[in-house]
């Protein structure tokens, strides 16, 4: 069973921890500080009673006895204080005072001294929590009943106390939380790092400084980003080298194809080894573009849409009525130039090649994201594809003879920069035809 107050993340653990761990110490502490501030007050009550008492035995039993009712009147008592005279010890309605407190209270009543022939000759002291009787017999026969209030200790009860541990409970639980945060700092700027690790292997490294656990993880971590960067840089380099020693090969064989006799032969030949090359050349965009470390910096995303279409006018004259932007004039993001614009001339040169038009729209930042949506007219993807099209070098059935030249790198490369980027794309077919491509990118 899970426990409802348990927090899931590990700061609100260990804070969680330790505050109560906090709580602990502070009601141990109170509860000492209690304990020790109620004996002194005990002793205090006790030696203040003890004085008071035997002073009023005094006052009273120094003055001969028809005088002694009169000196009663005169006595300054303090609130809760009854002060008898009986001929007989009173029943007491209250039990025996506990043995400690009587204790207490007779040591302290022989701090007033009295001459021998005044000294009580019998002294009975009861009481119950808050209140204490004290019968003393006269040594001329009559007794002396005093009760008075006892107030119970209350440790707590000054503002002054409850005011400095207010301010210690809150200065130690700001403390805590504040040291729990400052500590596990470095463990979201790890988890942020393997995110941007995961969009950009050429991601600036850790600082490897901090406590000695933090910096070996940065360091084990950067050491980790620097063999997945030489590994994905190796492969690269793989794959270009061999586009790059295909060329030759290639070229020598058109060379020997033009001199085929069978006019037929040698024109399939010859469109095949085209196709080839132009796949090689492809590769080797895809492997220089993957090297590439072009910096990301501000650029303004609606003008760069707009060249994009610009250019796809230029090089196909006869469709620039059917190129279209909607949007705002001017969009700033952080991306890389070359790299985003490539990105988007790939898809709009698909829309141009598949569906003969390209409608670029461009929504202002919504939620940290902004959205370029490329549209075309055509037949769009048959469903059946839908999920293969981003894979190298396939292309849907539909285009695979038709005269359009792709090498179906296209896609795959897009997707790539703004997966880099921290985008992404994904086509979908719109309900009333055509393709839509959605590119996503952080604002
Ligand atoms: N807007 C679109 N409408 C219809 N089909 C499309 C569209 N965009 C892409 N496709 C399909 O997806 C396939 C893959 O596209 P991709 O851009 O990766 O390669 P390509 O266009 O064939 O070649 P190139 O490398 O020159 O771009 C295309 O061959 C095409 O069949
Ligand atoms: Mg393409």
């Amino acid at each position: 069973m899970r426990l409802r107050f348990w927090p899931a993340s590990l700061g609100g653990r260990t804070a969680l921890v330790l505050l109560v761990g906090l709580a602990v110490v502070q009601i141990a502490g109170l509860a000492i500080h209690a304990l020790d501030r109620i004996d002194l007050l005990r002793l205090a009550q006790a030696r203040d009673l003890g004085v008071r008492v035997m002073s009023i035995y005094r006052a009273v039993a120094i003055r001969p006895p028809e005088a002694r009712a009169a000196a009663i009147g005169e006595l300054d008592l303090p609130p809760g204080t009854q002060v008898r005279l009986e001929a007989d010890q009173p029943p007491e309605a209250l039990l025996p005072a506990p043995p400690p407190l009587q204790q207490l209270l007779r040591s302290n009543m022989r701090v007033i001294p009295l001459p021998p022939e005044l000294r009580p000759t019998r002294i009975a002291l009861f009481g119950h929590p808050g209140m204490v009787a004290v019968d003393m017999h006269l040594p001329d026969g009559p007794w002396l009943h005093i009760r008075t209030m006892l107030p119970l200790p209350r440790p707590w009860h000054s503002p002054s106390f409850l005011a400095a541990f207010l301010v210690m409970t809150v200065a130690a639980a700001a403390l805590t939380m504040w040291a729990v945060r400052r500590l596990l700092a470095p463990v979201a700027t790890l988890a942020a790092a393997a995110e941007r690790l995961g969009r950009d292997v050429n991601a600036d490294p850790l600082p490897e400084d901090g406590p000695t656990e933090v910096a070996t993880a940065a360091a084990a971590f950067n050491t980790m980003a620097a063999r997945i960067r030489r590994f994905v840089q190796d492969r690269t380099f793989m794959l270009t080298a061999i586009g790059h020693d295909l060329r030759t090969p290639i070229t020598r064989l058109k060379l020997r194809a033009e001199f085929m006799e069978d006019e037929e032969l040698r024109r399939k030949m010859l469109a095949d080894l085209d196709e080839l090359e132009a796949m090689v050349a492809a590769t080797l965009t895809f492997g220089r573009d993957a090297t590439s470390t072009e910096p990301l910096a501000p650029l303004d995303l609606a003008v760069l849409a707009r060249t994009v279409l610009d250019e796809a006018a230029d090089a196909r004259p006869e469709l620039a009525e059917r190129l279209h932007y909607e949007g705002p004039e001017h969009l700033a993001v952080r991306a890389r130039s070359m790299s985003l614009k490539r990105a988007l001339a790939n898809l709009v040169s698909n829309a141009i090649a598949y569906g003969g038009s390209a409608r670029v729209t461009l929504s202002p930042p919504h939620e940290g994201t902004v959205q370029v949506d490329i549209e075309d007219d055509g037949p769009g993807i048959p469903p059946a594809e839908m999920d293969r099209i981003f894979q190298p070098f396939h292309r849907a059935e539909g285009s695979r003879n038709r005269e359009t030249g792709g090498v179906g790198l296209g896609l795959p490369i897009a997707r790539n920069i703004l997966r880099a980027h921290g985008g992404d794309v994904t086509i979908a077919n719109r309900p009333m035809g055509g393709a839509r491509a959605t590119v996503l990118l952080p604002a």
